[in-house]
Order: C-alpha cells, then sequence, then structure tokens
C-alpha cells in the first residue's frame, strides 16, 4: 500500500482526500442551497449554521486536498485522444481553483461582517476584523455566489468523463481512483 502517488497509480493519501473532499464539497453546495432557499429569517440563519460549520470542519481537508494533489506525481493518463485529456485536465484544475476561491470567500463573508465563524455551537474562530468591512462584504459574498454556479458545470463533465472511461472504454481510470493499484 503506497500513501503517496505513482506513475502506475494514485496513493491512499489522494484517494481519501479526493473522496472526503467530493463528499463534502457536494454537502456544502447542498447547504449552500438550503442557505438561498430558506423562508424567513429563522430557517436562513439554521441552514447557514450547517454550511459554515461544515465549511470550517471541511477546511482542513479541501486544501490539503489542493496541497496534495499539486505536491504528487500524477499517474499517466489512460486517456488516448489527446484533446480529451487537456479537457479533463481543465475541468480538474478548475475544480480544485473553484474550492480554492468558496474556502477563502465563504469565511471572508462572515469575517468581513466582524463576526466569528461559528461551528456548531462547539467553538468559533474569531474575526481578524474588529469591525465591519462593507466592501469585502460585498466582494466575498458576490465571488462566493458567482463561483457556486461552476458547481454543477463542473461536476458533470467531471463525472461524465469517469463514466465514459468505465462504460466505453472500459479502462482502469475510475478504478484506480478507488483502491491503490501496485506499482509495476
Ligand atoms: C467548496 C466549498 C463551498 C461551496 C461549494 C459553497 C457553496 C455555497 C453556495 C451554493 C451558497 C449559496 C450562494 C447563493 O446564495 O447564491 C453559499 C453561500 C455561503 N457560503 Fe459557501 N460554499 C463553500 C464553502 C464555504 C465555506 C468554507 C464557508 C465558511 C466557512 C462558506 C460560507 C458561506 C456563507 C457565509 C454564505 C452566505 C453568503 C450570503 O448569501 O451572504 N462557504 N455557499
Amino acid at each position: 500500500m503506497s500513501l503517496t502517488n505513482t506513475r502506475a497509480g494514485y496513493g491512499w493519501a489522494a484517494i481519501l482526500l479526493h473522496w472526503i473532499s467530493a463528499a463534502g464539497v457536494v454537502a456544502l453546495y447542498l447547504t449552500g442551497e438550503a442557505m438561498e432557499e430558506a423562508a424567513g429569517r429563522p430557517a436562513r440563519l439554521a441552514a447557514m449554521g450547517q454550511h459554515v460549520g461544515l465549511g470550517v470542519l471541511l477546511i482542513t481537508f479541501l486544501a490539503a486536498r489542493i496541497l496534495w494533489s499539486a505536491s504528487q506525481v500524477r499517474p499517466a493518463p489512460l486517456e488516448a485522444n489527446r484533446l480529451m485529456r487537456r479537457l479533463a485536465d481543465l475541468v480538474q484544475f478548475l475544480f480544485l481553483a473553484m474550492i480554492a476561491v468558496q474556502i477563502v470567500s465563504g469565511p471572508l463573508v462572515v469575517w468581513s461582517n466582524a463576526r466569528p465563524l461559528d461551528v456548531f455551537g462547539w467553538f468559533a474562530i474569531a474575526s481578524p476584523f474588529p469591525v465591519a468591512v462593507e466592501w469585502l462584504h460585498e466582494g466575498a459574498e458576490s465571488v462566493h455566489k458567482l463561483t457556486a454556479n461552476l458547481f454543477w458545470p463542473l461536476l458533470g463533465l467531471h463525472v461524465l468523463g469517469a463514466v465514459k472511461h468505465l462504460v466505453i472504454d472500459r479502462d482502469a481510470t475510475l478504478r484506480r481512483m478507488l483502491w491503490v493499484k501496485r506499482a509495476a
């Protein structure tokens, strides 16, 4: 069992971080949407509590996912078509960039209001801003909302690619993100 990636496949650290982040980002998107659709202030605050609490707990995993992915050798692509390879790389890059923007802009939306990041009432992380900074709040909120719109298109393309490899190419692209393959 390899911790790190090889040219033959992913190590277990990359696999674990991938699936924890995948579940986490879907949960963050859904709680973010629930917040947007909440009827009335109490419901919106409750949904925001879930989204922010979950977000803070997941930030470490999401940041680790981005840094680990950048520091590791990439397994050799199994896709024969160069254009498809480029498209897959672009989608993966944009996905990680989207997550990076969200884990920075999300906390800033709260902190720029001079409010702490509250994690389910268990603990809170105080704002570095002693008073509200209106322009930063507006900016972070716009960036966070606009970037969230990339979620479905990127997830759709990413999953479509995995299904193509599973059903049409019948290669190990999805399999090697499910368990560690021994180096040849
Ligand atoms: C990949 C991670 C994330 C995704 C996919 C995501 C997604 C979303 C979505 C879909 C919304 C609703 C946007 C709208 O109203 O149109 C939202 C709002 C919000 N998110 Fe996130 N989010 C993420 C990470 C975070 C983190 C880490 C935090 C803070 C710890 C956070 C804090 C907020 C706040 C405060 C709002 C409310 C913005 C407002 O309407 O004032 N988010 N997020």
